[in-house]
C-alpha cells in the first residue's frame, strides 16, 4: 500500500512537471469492481486510479490550513 502511494505520488510529480494535471482517484472502497472491469488477479490490488490529462482550466489557490497547524518539527506541539 505504501510502496504504491509513493509511486502514485512520483507519477503525479513528474505529471506535473509536463504540465498535465492528475487526479488520485480512490480505489479502496471499489476493489473487487476495478479487479473485475481490469481483468486484474485477486492478488493485484489497486492502490490507486490516476486520470491524467491536459487542465482545460486555471484551478484557483484554495484556502489552505496554515503550515503550522499541520507541521512539527522534533516533537508535537
Ligand atoms: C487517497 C486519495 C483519494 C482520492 N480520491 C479521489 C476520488 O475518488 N475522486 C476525486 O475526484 N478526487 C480524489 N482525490 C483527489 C482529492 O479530491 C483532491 O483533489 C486532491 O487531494 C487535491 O486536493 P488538495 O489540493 O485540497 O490537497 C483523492 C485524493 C487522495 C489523496
Amino acid at each position: 500500500m505504501i510502496d504504491g502511494a509513493n509511486a502514485a505520488i512520483y507519477i503525479q510529480l513528474a505529471a506535473h512537471a509536463l504540465s498535465l494535471g492528475t487526479v488520485w482517484i480512490q480505489t479502496m472502497r471499489n476493489i473487487r469492481d476495478i479487479q473485475k472491469i481490469l481483468k486484474l488477479p485477486e492478488e493485484l490490488v489497486p492502490v490507486s486510479i490516476l486520470a491524467i490529462g491536459y487542465p482545460d482550466e486555471k484551478p484557483r489557490l484554495r484556502d489552505r490550513i496554515p503550515l503550522d497547524k499541520l507541521v512539527y518539527r522534533n516533537e508535537y506541539k
